[in-house]
């Protein structure tokens, strides 16, 4: 019955009205204030009533859209209803961790939710769509947007693309209290070279189909109900003409039923990438590959219809755009009910409640990664009476609120300096801001020395401002910022014991901070809850339990960096210090080690887990027939946590060479102290599957390793063979 509904709604359409189906057009809110944003405006009012606009981004508000829906309905001749999307990426008003955070919790529970309390919020707040989840899988820490991403990894990446879609959508697109997703951005946006924003990518067509397209694909089989092109070409082609990717792959591989909406005006860039002639000829090659809606360029408003009239682009393509449009409202249960996201009542209710700010305190917790602690001087005792709070970021609450997160309210997150007081209990807390963010003066050290100098305890903030990162916030060192390491070599000097909580989207060089610091906290931006799930861990109410989605580097000059890499046919294990390494010949660096100073996967908790006795259950096994690999892990410390059990394997001969190692497995399980648990996982031959050397995707048979362990790098291995009937 849709498909009649959308197939007779089409036949009375104008060529204008339908263009105007595809174009879709951003409200106001970047251009109200820093706090409190409201995002009405009239300027809609004629074009919807002409049926010139799909949709209105990035406003929101259940009373105000309710309006803008009315006129669409009621005042347009045809009464289509408008999308209402957002880049609504990690919380509403209720502001998660940003989503390279939530990745670090390995809890794709705990992101399902944050997810759902994001669709739930904004939905109420009249959105109908959000532009999430971004599953660009990022390996170079220069980028910006890896703040966007789960990471590095596409096993890890896939299976929270899918939680994430979920979340948003529910089990129903059509209740009011979900969105629609929108996976971003494809694709391959995170090669850009040289961690450069919007920079060229040029991959093999392996590195495509194996790293950067699995996580669009898990998002769309969980039922991606859109997807966005991103701004970057691929191998010559900007993605939004690209007729490989969105047609070859996305439409007729893939049979993508859903809508393709063009990132902000990169219809029109194609002809800045020197792809395209001028606008018609942008507009043109977008639509013939099926980009359906054209955002900000107004391109398919204004030159779609010449073109139809000219003969150069078939009506047959606008139509075939359109329809997913339409099939997209329908969905959302837009023309059974227009007004369905815009009611005042639940919007009040939805809208930062107890139970959602709950739930962001929660998921914050679980995101905070412990990369160090020496001696435990964490968790700290209530005994500790004197804390010093050093650092402009422990006391800027907007911070907190990290990239992409303009519904959220500058006022509104806890900062750590409010949630360390909370749980200090009874400390003296005295606080020196020590740097400034965007300036480099040294004016506050003296304060802030002197603050260190009467504490017992040192706890300082240091890192990235919410607009360190994200978009067009690639940046050419990924050091911490500023004068803020020489602040904490002088504070260091005063020889006090110090905790650095370390605040960014992407993965920092820290190298200094680990050789002389005694403890230090990857704290992200973690949304509204942030103070209070830093104090929390601080004193140990909760046991860190996060684990690293992208490798830590040693110098800005390794990266990227990434543990799944090749490995080569000069691999270098050595240390690149000892005598005689200058006339090595292998695959390294003479002033660094080829390692990560964190590895991915990484992480610690309060209490320490050991890892014994990994077990095959065969040495060899056939397709249909599991292997069951085991390992005992206990919790030998006096304290309750949670561990991720990570599970590698090898691939060692392939018809294209195979990473060194590949996240298959895992499973985050808790621990009473002392307790030992058997953790098995079932490893099947289509585990062992990927785009092989003549571009099909199976396994092959052969030797293969397989690691097991608390990161990527301190695994325990063991071997076995893959037989299927060709080695027979
Ligand atoms: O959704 C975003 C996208 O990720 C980057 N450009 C702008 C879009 C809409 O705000």
């Amino acid at each position: 019955p849709t498909a009649k509904r959308i197939e007779a709604l089409l036949a009375k359409m104008t060529l204008e009205e339908k263009v105007g189906q595809l174009n879709f057009v951003v409200g106001d809110l970047f251009n109200t204030g820093p706090t409190v944003r409201t995002s009405e405006s009239d300027k809609f009012n004629e074009g919807i009533k002409k049926g010139e606009i799909t949709g209105i981004f990035n406003i929101h508000g259940a009373a105000y859209i309710g309006k803008l829906q009315k006129l669409a309905v009621e005042q347009s001749r045809l009464g289509i209803p408008l999308l209402i999307g957002a880049d609504v990426i990690h919380g509403f008003k209720t502001v998660f961790p940003i989503p390279l955070a939530e990745a670090a919790s390995w809890d794709l529970e705990a992101i399902e939710k944050g997810s759902r309390v994001a669709g739930r919020e904004s939905a109420a707040s009249g959105i109908n769509l959000t532009f999430a989840p971004m599953v660009d899988i990022a390996r170079d820490a220069r980028w910006g947007r890896m703040a966007e991403g789960a990471g590095e990894d596409p096993y890890l990446g896939s299976l929270i693309a899918a939680a994430r879609v979920r979340g948003f959508q529910g089990k129903d697109l059509s209740d009011p209290l979900t969105i629609a997703a929108c996976v971003k951005h494809f694709v391959a946006y995170g090669a850009a070279e040289g961690g450069r924003d919007y920079n060229t990518v040029d991959i093999s067509d392996y590195e495509l189909r194996n790293t950067y397209l699995p996580p669009f694909k898990a998002a769309i089989d969980a039922g991606a109900a859109s997807l966005m092109s991103s701004f970057n070409e691929l191998n010559g082609i900007p993605a939004t003409a690209n007729m490989k990717i969105m047609r070859d792959i996305l439409r007729d591989e893939w049979g993508y039923k859903g809508v393709v909406i063009s990132d902000w005006q990169n219809i029109m860039e194609m002809t800045e990438h020197g792809y395209t002639r001028d606008n018609a000829h942008a507009g043109e090659l977008a639509i013939k590959a099926g980009t359906d809606m054209d955002m900000m360029a107004e391109i398919y408003l204004k030159e779609l219809p010449k073109l139809v009239k000219a003969g150069k682009v078939d009506e047959k393509f606008l139509d075939e755009s359109v329809r997913r449009v339409l099939w997209l409202k329908f969905k959302l249960g837009l023309f059974e009910d227009p007004y369905r996201y815009s009611n005042v009542k639940t919007e009040k209710k939805e809208v930062r409640s107890k139970e959602n700010l709950q739930a962001a305190f929660e998921v914050a917790q679980r995101s905070i990664v412990l990369l160090k602690n020496e001696n435990n001087l964490l968790p700290l005792s209530n005994k500790t009476q004197k804390i010093a709070v050093i650092g402009q970021l422990a006391d800027s609450k907007a911070d907190m609120n990290g990239t992409w997160s303009f519904f959220g309210e500058a006022q509104h997150p806890v900062s750590f300096l409010e949630g360390i007081k909370k749980y200090a209990k009874g400390a003296e807390v005295t606080y020196a801001p020590g740097y400034e963010l965007y300036n480099d003066s040294k004016a506050g050290f003296g304060a802030a020395v002197a603050a260190a100098q009467k504490a017992d305890v040192v706890i300082m903030a240091v890192g990235e401002s919410a607009v360190m990162n994200g978009e067009g916030a690639s940046r050419a060192d990924v050091a911490l910022p500023g004068v803020q390491l020489d602040l904490m070599k002088a504070i260091h000097a005063t020889g006090k014991p110090i905790v650095a909580l370390v605040s960014s989207g992407r993965a920092l060089e820290l190298s200094w901070l680990d050789e002389n610091i005694q403890s230090i906290l990857a704290t992200w931006s973690l949304g509204s809850e942030a103070g209070n799930a830093v104090g929390s861990v601080l004193y140990g109410a909760y046991n860190p339990s996060g684990k690293l989605p992208v490798s830590f580097p040693r110098a800005v000059g390794q990266l990227p960096i990434y543990y799944n890499q090749k490995n080569t046919g000069r691999p270098y294990t050595g240390t690149h210090s000892e005598p005689g390494e200058e006339r090595v010949y292998k695959s390294r660096y003479r002033d660094v080690p080829t390692t990560a100073l964190y590895p991915f996967g990484y992480g610690l908790s309060y209490t320490n887990f050991k890892y014994d006795n990994l077990k095959l259950s065969k040495q060899s096994f056939r397709p249909g027939e599991p292997l069951q690999v085991s390992i005992e892990v206990t919790n030998t410390g006096n304290r309750a946590g949670e561990e991720v059990v990570q599970l590698y394997t090898r691939d060692l001969v392939g018809s294209i060479t195979r990473p060194v190692k590949e996240l298959k497995k895992f499973q985050k399980l808790s621990f009473k102290p002392g307790e030992k648990k058997t953790v098995t996982f079932n490893i099947t031959a289509e585990d062992l599957a990927f785009w092989r050397a003549d571009l099909t995707y199976g396994f092959e048979p052969g030797d293969f390793k397989v690691f097991v362990g608390p990161n990527s790098r301190d695994v325990q291995e063991a071997a076995f063979t893959l037989v299927t009937e060709d080695t027979l």
